[in-house]
């Protein structure tokens, strides 16, 4: 079984006929574990269309996207979310945050729905908030917690899960340069530390050094720069 992400041939179509735009054109691309990918591009070049296409949130129109060897472009809208919440971590370029729960909360929420939150679950969720620098904001709601901090809360919850891919769309968008090199540096640490593969969407050039390849997008096809 190969780990990590492939992602082979897929194409994705919005509206028909005359009006059908192709957004990706016969994208392929393998991620194993440890990798860090980087995607660059113009605006409106696929980027975000890839992106959730191999994060299961959106069904490719043609070709295939396998996670860990497992093919999820045939599957059944349970199963998909099943594998978006078990293999998949996503960050966002805003945190997105549910606004009435506390740090601590916002990474048990999804445990919470799906049954009883262990012991284990509440240590794993600190130790990662810890690493994260935010031990003393566990209790805090994000209306009082900086943009950093809330991006740190959102990476805390896509690692929670011990997803093997993961995915994030322009992650530093909303940060300043020192919050961003953070932000990037934590994702590249998850990466080597425990074996993820991830793709990262970026416009940030200064961000390109933490990644192992870059890719650039246009016009929905995607190919390797470096
Ligand atoms: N849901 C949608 N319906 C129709 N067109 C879409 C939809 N989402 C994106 N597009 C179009 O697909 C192209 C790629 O968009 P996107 O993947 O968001 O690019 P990027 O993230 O690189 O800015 C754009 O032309 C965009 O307008
Ligand atoms: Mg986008």
């Amino acid at each position: 079984m190969t780990k990590g992400l492939q992602i082979q041939n897929i194409s994705k179509y919005y509206g028909e006929g005359m009006n059908r735009l192709t957004a990706l054109d016969r994208v392929s691309i393998e991620v194993g574990p440890g990798e860090f990918v980087a995607v660059v591009g113009p605006s409106g070049s696929g980027k975000s269309t890839f992106l959730s296409i191999a994060g299961a949130l959106l069904q490719a129109s043609e070709g295939e996207v396998k996670v860990n060897g497992n093919s999820i472009s045939r599957l059944s809208a349970r199963e998909l979310s099943s594998v978006r919440l078990n293999e998949i971590g996503f960050i966002m370029q805003t945190s997105n945050l549910v606004p009435y729960l506390n740090v601590l909360d916002q990474l048990l929420v999804v445990k919470r729905m799906g049954g009883k939150v262990s012991t284990a679950d509440k240590a794993l969720a600190r130790q990662l908030l810890d690493g994260l620098g935010l031990h003393s904001k566990l209790k805090s709601f994000p209306e009082s917690l900086s943009g950093g901090e809330k991006q740190r809360v959102a990476i805390a919850r896509a690692f929670v899960n011990n997803p093997s891919v993961i995915l994030a769309d322009e992650p530093t968008a909303s940060l300043d340069t020192k919050r961003a090199y953070e932000v990037v540096n934590l994702i590249a640490h998850e990466v080597k530390s425990r074996q993820k593969a991830a793709i990262m969407v970026t416009h940030d050039e200064r961000m390109l050094k933490h990644c192992d390849k870059v890719y650039h997008m246009e016009d929905g096809i995607l190919s390797l720069v470096q």
